[in-house]
C-alpha cells in the first residue's frame, strides 16, 4: 500500500516509534529511523523494518536542534531521494509541579515536542511542496486535549501540537499534503514505565493501557487515508471522551 514511498520517523528505535516504524515498513514504505543516543536499537529496528524487504536506515538526530534536523533531512532525502510520510514522534517528559518546575524542565518538554515537530515540518516542506503529496503525522497525547495536574509542559507541547497540526493542515492542503495529529492515553512504552499504578487507569473506560502497535495502527490509517486532514485522532481506550 506504500510500496515506493519513503517515511520518517522520529524517536523511531523504541516504543511507540520503533512500532510505527515497523508498520509503515509492513506496508511497504522504506524507512528512516530518526534516533537520540541508542544507535544499537535503532540498527535493530531497523533490520526489523529490513525483514519486511524495505529499505531502512538510521540518523542520529537531536530534533530539537534546527540546524541538525536540516541536516538530517538533507541526509535522508541524499540516501532514500526524497521523504513522502513524516511522523513526528519524538517526545519527552519533565513532570513537576508549576511552584517547582525548573524553567529548563519548561524549556526542555516544548523544544524537543513542539519545536522538534516544526523543525522536521520545516525542513520537509520543500520536499513535500515538490513531490505535490506529503502525509504528516504528529503524536500528541490526551495531555493535550484535557490537561494533566503536574505536565503543565508536556500539555502545553501537546496541545501546541494540535495547533500546528491544523495550522499546516490548512496551510499545505491545496498543494496536497496532508498533516494530522494522533492523541494516545496511557500506552505501555518505556515513557510510561512506572503508571502502572497511575489511578488514572481507573478511568479508562476499555479498562486497560494500550500497546504501541495501537498507535502504529492509527498512523497506518492516517498514512493512507487520502481525504483526511488537520485530524486528531484519539488513541486513548476513551478517557478523553
Ligand atoms: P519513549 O520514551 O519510549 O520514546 C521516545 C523516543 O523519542 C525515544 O526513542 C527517544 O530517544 C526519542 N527522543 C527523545 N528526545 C529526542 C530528541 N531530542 N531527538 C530525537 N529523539 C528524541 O516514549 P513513547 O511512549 O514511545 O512515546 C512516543 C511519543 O508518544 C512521545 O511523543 C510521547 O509524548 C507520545 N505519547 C506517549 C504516550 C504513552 O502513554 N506512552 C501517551 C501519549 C503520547
Amino acid at each position: 500500500m506504500l510500496k515506493g514511498k519513503v517515511a520518517l520517523v522520529t524517536g523511531g528505535s523504541r516504543g511507540i516509534g520503533a512500532a510505527i516504524a515497523r508498520q509503515l515498513a509492513s506496508m511497504g514504505a522504506n524507512v528512516a529511523v530518526i534516533y537520540a543516543g541508542n544507535q544499537q536499537a535503532a540498527e535493530e529496528v531497523c533490520s526489523q523494518c529490513r525483514e519486511f524487504g524495505v529499505e531502512s536506515r538510521a540518523y542520529r538526530c537531536n530534533v530539537a536542534d534546527f540546524g541538525e534536523t536540516k541536516d538530517t533531512v538533507a541526509a535522508v532525502k541524499a540516501d532514500f531521494g526524497t521523504v513522502h510520510i513524516l511522523v513526528n514522534n519524538a517526545g519527552i517528559t519533565r513532570d513537576g509541579l508549576i511552584p517547582m518546575m525548573k524553567e529548563d524542565a519548561f524549556d526542555a518538554v516544548l523544544d524537543t515536542n513542539l519545536k522538534g515537530a516544526f523543525n522536521m515540518i520545516r525542513h520537509c516542506a520543500g520536499l513535500f511542496l515538490r513531490n505535490r503529496e506529503g502525509c504528516i503525522i504528529n503524536i500528541s497525547s490526551v495531555s493535550g486535549l484535557m490537561g494533566n495536574a503536574g505536565q503543565c509542559n508536556y500539555a502545553a507541547s501537546k496541545a501546541g501540537l494540535i495547533g500546528l497540526t491544523k495550522s499546516v493542515a490548512k496551510e499545505l492542503a491545496p498543494k496536497g499534503i496532508r498533516c494530522n495529529a494522533i492523541a494516545p492515553g496511557f500506552i505501555r512504552t518505556d515513557m510510561t514505565g512506572t503508571q502502572e499504578k497511575n489511578p488514572l487507569l481507573a478511568m479508562i473506560p476499555l479498562g486497560t493501557m494500550g500497546e504501541a502497535e495501537d498507535v502504529a495502527q492509527a498512523a497506518a490509517y492516517l498514512a493512507t487515508a487520502k481525504y483526511v486532514t488537520g485530524e486528531v485522532l484519539r488513541v486513548d481506550g476513551g478517557i478523553a471522551m
